[in-house]
C-alpha cells in the first residue's frame, strides 16, 4: 500500500532504527524497490529525484504516476518522495502527484538565502501536508568562499548550525554531510561517527544520509545507531542493475527484446534493495 514517508519515518524513530529510501528512474526500478520491500518483510520510501524527472523530459506525471501505482500494489508499505528538489515549481507540484514528502535542496545557497527559501517551502508543505527535509550545505561560513552542496567531498555539518538551521526553517528532517557523498559506485566511504552522535543530540528532527551506495554495511549499521533515521541509496541500484544488463549482453548479441535482459537486471536490482534494507531490520 501507499503510506507516507513521515509515518514510515516516525515510526522509525520511534524504535531506533531506520527506513531507507531508494531513488527510482525508470519503472523498473519502482518494480525492484518494491520487490526487494516485499522480500525483506520491511516498508521502503520510492523516491524520485529531479534529475529523473529531467530525464522524463521534465514530466513529473508519467513517473510518479506509475510509481504510486506500484507502491499501492505492492504488498510492502511503500513512500512515495520526491528528492533533490530545486525548483519550486516541480515542489509545488508534488501535492498534485500523490507525494507525502519532498526533500528541497537549497544547500548550494549561502546559509542565510537557504534558511530563507526553505522556510517558505516548509511553510508550502505544511499548508499541503507535506513533509519537507532540507539540506544544509555550507559549513563554517567564510566570506567570499564558494559555495558547497554538504554532500561535496570534505564537507561536513556544524551541529550548532544546524540546530540553528532546523529551528530557523522548521523543516521536519534534516540530511547532514558526515563523511558520505553521492554516486559512489564502491563501498569505500567512511563516516565521521561521532559528529552523527554530536548532530542527533543537537538537531530536534531525524536525521538523513545521502550517498549511502558508497558506504559499507557496518559503517550504515553504525551510523544508524548513532542516530540516522533515512538512508538514501540511488548508485547501488544502478551499479546492479546495469551490471546484469553489461554481462547479459556481453553473453548474447543476438536478443532484441529488452525483456530479456531487464527482467534478470529487474532482480539483481530488488536483490540490492532486499540486502540494504535487511541491514536495517531489528
Ligand atoms: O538522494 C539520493 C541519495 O543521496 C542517493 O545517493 O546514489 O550515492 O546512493 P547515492
Ligand atoms: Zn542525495
Amino acid at each position: 500500500p501507499l503510506v507516507s514517508t513521515a509515518e514510515l519515518v516516525s515510526a522509525a524513530t520511534a524504535e531506533n532504527r531506520a527506513t531507507a529510501a531508494f531513488n527510482v528512474i525508470t519503472l523498473e526500478h519502482a518494480e525492484a524497490i518494491a520487490a526487494g520491500a516485499e522480500q525483506a518483510g520491511t516498508p521502503a520510501i520510492l523516491q524520485i529525484s529531479e534529475n529523473a524527472v529531467r530525464f522524463h523530459g521534465g514530466r513529473l506525471s508519467a513517473i510518479a504516476a506509475a510509481t504510486a501505482a506500484v507502491a499501492r500494489a505492492s504488498t510492502a508499505p511503500l513512500a512515495l518522495h520526491l528528492d533533490h528538489v530545486v525548483s519550486l515549481d516541480l515542489l509545488h507540484a508534488a501535492a498534485d502527484e500523490g507525494f507525502g514528502s519532498v526533500m528541497f535542496d537549497a544547500s548550494k545557497l549561502p546559509y542565510q538565502e537557504n534558511v530563507r527559501v526553505t522556510a517558505e517551502a516548509v511553510a508550502w508543505g505544511r499548508a499541503h501536508g507535506i513533509w519537507i527535509e532540507a539540506e544544509l550545505g555550507r559549513v563554517g561560513g567564510k566570506e567570499g568562499e564558494a559555495p558547497l552542496g554538504a554532500h561535496t567531498p570534505g564537507v561536513r555539518t556544524d551541529p550548532a548550525e544546524a540546530a540553528a538551521y532546523a529551528e530557523a526553517t522548521g523543516v521536519d528532517a534534516l540530511a547532514v554531510a558526515v563523511g558520505s557523498s553521492h554516486a559512489m559506485t564502491e563501498r569505500t566511504a567512511s563516516l565521521d561517527h561521532a559528529l552523527i552522535a554530536r548532530l542527533r543530540r543537537s538537531v530536534p528532527v531525524p536525521l538523513v544520509l545521502h550517498g549511502s551506495s558508497g558506504v559499507p554495511d557496518a559503517e550504515i549499521r553504525a551510523a544508524v545507531a548513532a542516530g540516522m533515521a533515512k538512508i538514501n541509496v540511488g548508485t547501488a541500484l544502478n551499479t546492479a542493475f546495469t551490471g546484469s544488463v553489461r554481462e547479459f549482453l556481453a553473453a548474447d548479441g543476438r536478443s532484441v527484446d529488452p525483456r530479456k535482459y531487464l527482467a534478470p537486471a529487474r532482480t539483481a536490482m530488488a536483490g540490492t534493495v532486499a540486502d540494504f534494507l535487511g541491514l536495517l531490520r531489528p
